[in-house]
Parts: C-alpha cells; sequence; structure tokens
C-alpha cells in the first residue's frame, strides 16, 4: 500500500461556501467552461463538477469566449495527454489577458500529478483541483476571483460524489462512475497515483440512478471503473455481477455497457450475467497490454498469456458472438522483439473487434519509471505499427463478416461526415452509418441490414424485421 500524498491548500481550516438554499438562489449567474480529456472517469467527473457548482449559480456554457470560469479536466496516462495540455494553456492566455478575473483551473488527473507545480510553471493557473477535492470549487472559485490561487490535490479513501447529481447535456447515453481509484498498480501506470485508492458506490443509489436516468430519457448507460470487476457495495457485499444484474433487472428496456475489467478477475459468474440478460450488451473490453509472459510479469498483469486466452474461451463458449476489443503497449521496457511477436500472436489468436494501440510512456513514481525507458524510438514505433496493421486488417475481415446480418441499433443522430447520414451503434459498440429518414429520433431502436464495412465502420439500410 502506497503512503497517500498530503497536500491541500488553502489548508484544512479554509471554510466552504454556504450553500445557497435551493437551486437558484445565487445572486449572479456565472458561466462555467469544461474542457475534457482522457477517460470517460473524466467525462463523468466533469458533469459531477456542473452539479456542484450549478447550485452557486454556475451555468454550463459550450462558448469559451463567454465563459467566466474555464476548467481543462485533464489526463496524465502517457506523456502526450499532457503535452497537449500544456499547448492548450499557451492559447488561453488572450483569455486572461482580455478578461482579468477570468479563472483557469487545471483539474484531473495531471492536477493530482503536478500540484504546486502546474501553479508555478503556468502563471495563468489559478486553481490546481485533484479528482477526489472537486466539492471545494466553489470556494477556491470565490477566493480564485479574488485574486487567490489554490490548490486542493488531496486522495480520499472515501470520496465518491455518490450524493452529487451529475448535471449531464442532453443525449441517449450516460456514464456513471460506480467506483473511483485503482489498487492493481500495473508498473507502467499513473492512475493509482493520481486517482487513489478503490471505493465503491452502494448498488442501491446507483440502480436508482439508472431508473433516473430512464425516465429521463436516457436509452444506454455505461458503468464505469478503472476495474469494476473489483466493485464492492459498501452496504451488502454484493460484487459486480450482481450489480449488472440488479440494474438489468431494474430497467429492462436500458442498453447497458460497462468498462473496463482486468482479465484477472473477469469470473465466470459476470459472463454468465451477461448472457443471462437481453439487455446487457454483448461487448467486453479486456486490455491484455502485451502477448509475453515476461512482460506481463514485469508489467504486474497477474495473468499468463495462457490463462488470458482461457477466459476469451470461455467469453466465447458462453456468449458466443461477444465483440472484444483490448488496449496494448508497444515497447514497454526491456521487450524484445520475440516479446513483440508473442503479442502479435495472441492478437492473432484471439482475433479482437478493436483495440486501442499505445506506445509506451514512461510516468514518473510508477515502478516501471526505475527500469528505463531501453527500446529505442523507432523501435517503438516499428513495432506499434506492425501492432495498428494487425488490428485493422482484423478489424477489417471481421467487419466484412457482418455484411448481410442484421443488426440492432440505437440511433444517435446525424453522421458527422454528412448530415443525410445517420449513425448509432450496435450492441457489440460498432458505428453504424444508414440513411436519413424523417421518422427516426435519436433514441430509437431501429434494425439495419449490413451492406458495405470498413475497419472503423459499417454501413447498412433500415429493414422492419430482425431476420
Ligand atoms: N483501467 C483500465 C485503463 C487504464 S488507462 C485498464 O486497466 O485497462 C488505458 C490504457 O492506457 C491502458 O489499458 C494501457 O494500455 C494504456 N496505458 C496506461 N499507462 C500507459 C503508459 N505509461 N504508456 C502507454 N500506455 C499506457
Ligand atoms: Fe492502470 Fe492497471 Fe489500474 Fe488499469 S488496472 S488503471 S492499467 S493500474
Ligand atoms: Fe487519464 Fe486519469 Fe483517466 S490519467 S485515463 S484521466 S483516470
Amino acid at each position: 500500500m502506497i503512503e497517500l500524498p498530503i497536500v491541500t491548500q488553502p489548508s484544512e481550516a479554509t471554510t466552504y461556501a454556504a450553500e445557497p438554499q435551493g437551486e437558484e438562489t445565487a445572486t449572479q449567474e456565472r458561466r462555467l467552461y469544461i474542457e475534457t480529456y482522457g477517460c470517460q472517469m473524466n467525462v463523468n467527473d466533469s458533469e459531477i463538477v456542473k452539479g456542484i457548482l450549478r447550485r452557486y449559480g454556475f451555468r454550463p456554457t459550450d462558448k469559451i469566449d463567454q465563459a467566466d470560469v474555464i476548467f481543462l479536466n485533464t489526463c496524465s496516462v502517457r506523456e502526450n495527454a499532457e503535452r497537449k495540455i500544456f499547448e492548450r494553456l499557451r492559447h488561453l492566455r488572450h483569455f486572461k489577458r482580455k478578461k482579468e478575473d477570468l479563472v483557469i483551473g487545471i483539474l484531473g488527473c495531471m492536477a493530482e500529478r503536478l500540484r504546486k507545480d502546474l501553479v508555478q510553471k503556468e502563471p495563468i493557473v489559478d486553481l490546481v483541483v485533484g479528482p477526489d477535492e472537486y466539492r471545494k470549487l466553489p470556494t477556491l472559485v470565490q477566493a480564485a476571483q479574488q485574486g487567490e490561487k489554490g490548490i486542493a490535490v488531496k486522495l480520499s479513501r472515501v470520496e465518491t460524489y455518490d450524493d452529487i447529481e451529475p448535471l449531464r447535456t442532453e443525449g441517449i447515453s450516460a456514464w456513471i462512475s460506480i467506483m473511483r481509484g485503482c489498487d492493481k498498480f500495473c508498473t507502467f501506470c499513473v492512475v493509482p497515483f493520481t486517482r487513489g485508492r478503490e471505493r465503491s458506490r452502494p448498488l442501491r443509489s446507483i440502480v436508482a440512478e439508472v431508473q433516473r436516468l430512464w425516465d429521463q430519457g436516457f436509452k444506454e448507460v455505461t458503468l464505469l471503473g478503472q476495474n469494476v470487476n473489483s466493485y464492492r457495495c459498501p452496504d451488502t457485499q454484493q460484487d459486480f455481477a450482481d450489480l449488472l444484474a440488479a440494474v438489468a433487472r431494474a430497467v429492462p428496456a436500458m442498453r447497458i455497457r460497462y468498462t473496463t475489467s482486468h482479465p484477472k478477475d473477469m469470473s465466470d459468474k459476470l459472463i454468465e450475467t451477461m448472457a443471462a440478460y437481453d439487455n446487457i450488451c454483448k461487448y467486453i473490453h479486456l486490455p491484455v497490454q502485451s502477448g509475453s509472459d515476461r512482460i506481463l510479469a514485469l508489467m504486474n498483469r497477474t495473468y499468463t498469456a495462457e490463462q488470458y486466452l482461457e477466459r476469451i474461451e470461455k467469453i466465447r463458449s458462453i456468449i458466443p458472438h461477444c465483440t472484444l476489443s483490448t488496449d496494448i503497449i508497444a515497447g514497454f521496457p526491456t521487450e524484445t522483439e520475440e516479446d513483440h511477436q508473442a503479442t502479435l500472436e495472441l492478437m492473432k489468436q484471439v482475433r479482437y473487434d478493436g483495440a486501442y494501440m499505445f506506445k509506451y510512456s514512461p510516468r514518473e513514481r510508477t515502478k516501471a519509471w526505475k527500469m528505463g525507458d531501453d527500446v529505442p524510438e523507432e523501435v517503438k514505433l516499428r513495432r506499434l505499427q506492425e501492432i495498428i496493421e494487425l488490428q485493422n486488417a482484423i478489424s477489417y475481415e471481421k467487419n466484412q463478416e457482418l455484411i448481410g446480418s442484421v443488426e440492432e441499433i440505437l440511433v444517435e443522430g446525424p453522421s458527422k461526415r454528412n448530415p443525410e447520414e445517420w449513425q448509432g451503434r450496435t450492441d457489440g459498440n460498432k458505428v453504424t452509418i444508414f440513411p436519413y429518414d424523417q421518422n427516426l429520433q435519436p433514441g430509437d431502436r431501429i434494425y439495419v441490414r449490413i451492406v458495405r464495412a470498413t475497419s472503423a465502420t459499417l454501413f447498412g439500410e433500415r429493414v422492419d424485421q430482425p431476420h
């Protein structure tokens, strides 16, 4: 167990701004603009932040030039993610020059990782607030408007924001964090340091939130956690499979997804629960990271390639057409050509529908940081390229196999490229494009026969029947 960082400024004695009584009592309306980077947990956290600040008269805006407060909710997982934020801060300088009392805050994982360095390095930053300190934002923003910089980066063992109603923008799909933190300590990963220890929300409150979302018109929810298989209800000790079943039963017409599973804890019970409910999507994101046992051990992933493949077999025996995706890292310290080949081999064996593929990026404080970063950049890049090319070919083949089949699509709205076409997703999470039809509404469930496919997208036409 690592020591929790204890850095909190303004001091512990800071009194929180008195919460206004009722929703709309704050005297002056101020506008809040948030840009969100990183994973879906950050997306949901930004909604939580909006939920907290709305009670103090802050209205979300998507117009940055009208904002009184600008937050960047940041990610630290790879160096590139952080580089993007520093670039973004440079662009924000002229907003600060134009509007003296504009408050600029860094939230999220980078705030947690870099703390006061951020304020020192970037004079335009007024606030640095880590993922477990968002309740202090109203007070900190108030102080920042009077010129006082604020840093609040203490991690908590209990904070889950369970009582905060996230302020979601309209849509049909909602994210729900069911737990926070991660105790796995994969040796390459910064998340256990930026997000702290694992803690779960009560099952009853998650089920109630899903029910409320259904009543508000949402048609799909994704239950979120860095490692959802570790979910444990603090009141009843029920596990993640119990939670999934409870949600599926409570709202039978809601499409239910979840992410992310750790292969070590992908239990038979969870796979069987997925199979038992029609409204739980048959899609599993199961990050493998590497196909080499030696590298998996150095990564502290706690499974071998064989054990991983056994889980995949089990999934396919219980849910034959389950869509599968993964995460892969190329160029972990000491990775040899042989290790790399083992990764390609595993990919060929599993034949994932999709993958998120990354070049290893050393992160300070992690165990892998101390292993050095000995795979040369050009070797990393070449290996990553080989992994991407192989995956693209497999994704393409797998999507070709779907041509002629009929898929149930949850309609999202106009496609990004062409407003004459609409898009939605299959149960297996594949983006599907179909012609616009004036009777269509976002949130409809329709059947689409697949007529064409690329490695990333399915194209189809609407049909009346599932067969
Ligand atoms: N909790 C999830 C995801 C964590 S971050 C899980 O356990 O799978 C998402 C992905 O980023 C990881 O799965 C990993 O593939 C990648 N990643 C994390 N740290 C990285 C690093 N230092 N360099 C490159 N990729 C990294
Ligand atoms: Fe990072 Fe591993 Fe935790 Fe995922 S399970 S967040 S990769 S430490
Ligand atoms: Fe990034 Fe933090 Fe998510 S490091 S991936 S935003 S948990």
